[in-house]
């Protein structure tokens, strides 16, 4: 034998022998093991050793114990069930002569529920399943804060069924802090975990983990941060891994955060707690009070995406308008802030005595404006609004005239001011159109509870409505990866797009479950999902409808002289006049693209979950409002494919000139890194006006035919980034106004396209690189060519 192997093996035996030899094994607990003291190094063990139960003294609780059932097989042993009270070292479980089970506490009272059907031979076992069983009591009757697989969970009509500290699941539907505190409901009453990895509730509805089909161990737990998780054991590492969770945005978690305090999200999975401006620590813990006390003069400071609770502390208001809602603060002496959303809606909320479970989150368009003396000095630093609205939808657009050097250039300016002045007349059309939509808002949104997501999820429409509404799915307006998308327009006039999707698999309620996570991805810079169709085979996703199309018709479009798909394209081919030519975009627009669609994908990273991957970014997905604002379409829909597609298609989905190396190299995991590569590549073309691809193409002969590589070359090594600038708006190139824009895009463009995917940074790190508030240092040449 090899030695060192032996010495390995010694080690491995040492190892395994340690920890779980010390404690003494059982199988069953009798009478005749009568009686098991906390201090005995005894542990009761599932036939297959996947469960095990016994005392356990928590961190921080020395002297106390808890009696629990643990996943043996787990790292960390992770307790699924407990029995907690006043059990010390004097305690003792025991089993009597009569059969009888009891676990006395330091007072002698007995602890253990009464079983029924228990005889003076009744054991006390842990099956496989994770249940612990005496009699005909089953642990899995009364779970504390976990359900497995196979347990049903108990239905206490309006009880609670789990608790975890200040939380509880109430009548296996809703969550709680604080006993009544209500921040989130599942559709229906939970039922059950299958094996299988869905979380079965009435009425058919399910929520799916990310992994589901696969039979590993799982469990359901409310945890200590009120969020509600499944987590898969991985058997080799015996780490729990995240596969579905309740809540997306933790900050709406209510008790996150103490009164008068705002929780933001603090990277991924974590949250911090701020005092608003003019508030500061207070002397109790977890809250915040007012820097100088109120008196009669006072001012507002604006807080955007900063939303408090709608408590009793609260009055809900419909006033005319902001500053209608601004007065009726400013008129009672007792209201220390207001409310106000964007949305259209007018809804005003005042704010009285104190804050509760404050949180600024982008998705949200409420601006809060906080009541402080008028002698406070401090700004407010939740400005993100305004600034977000500024830099990446411009309300004006300016227009650069097209390149002097063609031959077409009078027809070109001729053909683009009327389109400008076309545009500029649809803009004040609707602009009449909102203001008269704006009016009827109220009663839409009140017939039809469409607007406004529901708790419920989004609306269900019926085939024969969409039918209807798209004249019989007549306009087509594009064709993406997922199926054909029509144009339609609903009974109360909103304009709507529905995507009609093929080789989707599962069931209705499975696809009502996915639709709703789409729903829930709420950002100014992604395309919203209004609806969705599920009758028979059709499965169907209603989406706001946006005016002007997607990027690449802005980048590639016949008036920059490169068309999609046909490269060959001459300038002066005749046939380009049957496609419209369209405005080119500016350098500030552009910019404000390339911010808006990071921001968009670093949210789907980093404030939804880590699996809400795109994985087919390019500018087809990149749709532009009327003002150039992005959104960005198509998220969330590799979920929806075909569970038997889906081991195929992990290695073609995405498109060619976008894929990053790891999807063509296999056994590379693809993760959130290669959305971060495909954004690199659009970047490149936002700057050139080139698809990469078409790049590659022109320049195989010479020796820099790899367009990152290439533009590496150009941005460090010659230093002339000046060749790389999309030539149809040269002229429009003022160095020392746009330098520090083109700069900053093409150096985060050569960060993203690193070959290697650790290399790249994470999509919130691309944003702040846009936006220059981090250093962008020098990377290394992105040298692999894929496809
Ligand atoms: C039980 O705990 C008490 C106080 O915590 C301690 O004095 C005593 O020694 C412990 N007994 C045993 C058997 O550990
Ligand atoms: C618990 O019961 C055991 C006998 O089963 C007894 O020896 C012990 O003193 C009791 N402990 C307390 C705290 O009552
Ligand atoms: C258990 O109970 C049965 C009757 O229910 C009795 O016949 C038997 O003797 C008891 N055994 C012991 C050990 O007490
Ligand atoms: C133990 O038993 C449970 C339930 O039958 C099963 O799901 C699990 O895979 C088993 N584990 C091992 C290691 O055999
Ligand atoms: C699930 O429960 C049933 C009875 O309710 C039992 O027969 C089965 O073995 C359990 N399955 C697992 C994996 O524990
Ligand atoms: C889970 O719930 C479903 C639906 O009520 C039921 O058919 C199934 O038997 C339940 N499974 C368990 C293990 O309770
Ligand atoms: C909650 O349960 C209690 C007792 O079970 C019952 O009296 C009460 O009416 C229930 N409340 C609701 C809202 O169902
Ligand atoms: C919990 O609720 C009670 C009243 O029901 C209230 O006094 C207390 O402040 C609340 N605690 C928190 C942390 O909100
Ligand atoms: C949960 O449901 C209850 C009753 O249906 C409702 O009053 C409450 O607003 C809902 N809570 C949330 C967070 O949607
Ligand atoms: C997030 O944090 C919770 C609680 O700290 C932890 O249980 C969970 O595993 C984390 N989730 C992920 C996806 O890392
Ligand atoms: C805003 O300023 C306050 C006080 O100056 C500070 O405590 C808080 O962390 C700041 N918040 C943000 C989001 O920077
Ligand atoms: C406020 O208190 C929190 C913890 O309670 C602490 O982390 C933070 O540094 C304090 N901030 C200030 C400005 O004192």
């Amino acid at each position: 034998m090899d030695p060192l192997l032996a010495v390995f093996s010694l080690v491995l035996l040492v190892i395994s022998n340690h920890s779980p030899a010390t404690a003494e094994r059982l199988s069953s607990f009798s009478a005749a093991d009568s009686p098991w003291l906390p201090a005995q190094h005894r542990i009761l063990v599932s036939q297959n050793q996947t469960f095990a139960a016994g005392f356990h003294s928590p961190p921080s609780t020395s002297g106390r114990f808890i009696f629990a059932v643990w996943v043996q097989k787990s790292m960390d042993r992770t307790i699924v069930w407990s029995l907690g009270g006043d059990i010390v070292n004097s305690s003792a479980l025991a089993i009597s002569s009569l059969g009888v089970l009891s676990l006395n506490d330091s007072s002698g009272r007995n602890l253990w529920p009464t079983a029924g059907g228990a005889s003076n031979s009744s054991q006390l076992v842990v099956h496989d399943d994770g249940s612990l069983v005496f009699g005909n009591w089953s642990s899995f009757a009364s779970p504390t804060d976990t359900i497995l697989a196979n347990q049903t969970a108990p239905l206490n009509g309006n009880g609670t069924t789990l608790r975890s500290g200040n939380y509880q699941l109430v009548g296996a539907k809703s969550l709680v802090f604080n006993g009544t505190d209500n921040y989130w409901n599942a559709t229906d009453i939970i039922l059950n975990l299958t094996s299988d990895g869905q979380l079965v509730m009435e009425n058919g509805n399910v929520l799916i983990a990310a992994d589901k089909g696969n039979t590993v161990l799982r469990r359901l737990t409310l945890d200590p941060d009120g969020n509600f998780r499944i987590y898969s054991l991985d058997a080799s590492s015996g780490r729990w891994q995240v596969v579905w969770q309740a809540v997306l945005e933790l900050c709406t978690i209510h008790g996150t955060c103490g009164t008068n305090e705002i929780c933001m999200p603090d990277g991924f999975n974590a949250t911090k707690c701020v005092c608003p401006p003019g508030y500061q620590n207070s002397t109790r813990s977890n809250s915040c009070e007012r820097k100088i006390k109120l008196s009669s003069p006072s001012k507002f400071l604006r807080l955007d995406f900063v939303s408090f609770d709608k408590g009793s502390n609260t009055a809900d208001l419909t006033p005319l308008n902001l500053d209608d809602c601004r007065s009726t603060c400013a008129n009672d002496a007792s209201c220390i802030g207001f409310s106000y959303k964007f949305d259209g809606q007018q809804s005003c909320i005042n704010h009285f005595n104190r804050f509760a479970n404050g949180y600024w989150s982008p998705g949200s368009e409420m601006s809060t404006f906080l009541r402080v003396a008028s002698s406070e000095t401090d700004q407010s630093n939740f400005t993100m609004m305004t600034s977000l609205i500024d830099t990446v939808c411009p309300v004006q657009i300016s227009l650069p005239f097209p390149p002097k050097e063609s031959k077409t250039t009078l027809r070109n300016v001729a053909i683009i001011s009327t389109l400008f002045a076309l545009e500029l007349l649809a803009g004040v059309l609707s602009f009449w159109a909102f203001l008269r939509r704006y009016s009827k808002y109220r009663d839409i949104a009140h017939t039809l509870g469409l607007e406004y997501m529901p708790g419920g999820g989004p609306k269900r429409f019926s085939y024969a409505e969409l039918k209807a509404a798209t004249n019989d799915f007549s306009n087509v307006v594009g064709h993406g990866g997922y199926g054909v998308v029509y144009k339609g327009e609903l009974p109360d006039r909103r304009v709507i797009a529905v995507k009609r999707l093929k080789n989707i698999g599962g069931g209705e309620a499975e696809f009502w479950a996915e639709v709703t996570i789409i729903a829930r991805m709420h950002h100014l810079n992604l395309v919203r999902l209004w609806g969705f169709c599920a009758e028979k085979e059709q499965r169907m996703l209603v989406y706001e409808y946006i005016p002007n199309g997607s990027l690449d018709k802005y980048l590639f479009s016949p008036s920059t002289g490169v068309d999609e798909g046909s490269g060959e394209d001459k300038i002066d081919d005749p046939t380009r006049e049957l496609v419209p030519p369209r405005p080119l975009l500016d350098w500030n627009i552009r910019y404000r693209i390339a911010l808006g669609v990071a921001r968009a994908i670093a949210y789907l990273h980093e404030d939804c979950l880590e699996w809400v991957l795109h994985c087919d970014i390019k500018p087809e997905n990149i749709l532009l409002e009327e003002d150039f604002c992005p959104k960005v379409s198509d998220f969330g829909l590799s979920k929806l494919t075909n569970k038997k597609d889906k081991v195929t298609m992990s290695r073609i989905r995405g498109t060619r000139g976008y894929l990053a190396p790891e999807w063509v190299i296999q056994r590379e995991p693809i993760t959130a890194k290669a959305d971060v590569y495909s954004f690199g590549v659009v970047l490149l073309e936002i700057v050139s006006g080139v698809r990469s691809s078409e790049f590659q193409r022109s320049s195989l002969e010479s020796e820099d035919w790899y367009m990152p590589k290439w533009a590496f070359e150009k941005v460090y090594v010659e230093q002339r980034i000046e060749d790389i600038l999309d030539r149809h708006i040269m002229d429009s190139y003022d160095n020392r106004a746009h330098f520090e824009l083109v700069d900053r895009m093409l150096k985060t463009a050569m960060w993203c396209l690193q070959d290697r995917a650790d290399m790249r940074p994470s999509m919130g790190k691309v944003t702040k690189m846009l936006e220059g508030t981090v250093e962008i240092t020098e990377p290394g040449k992105p040298t692999i060519f894929t496809c």
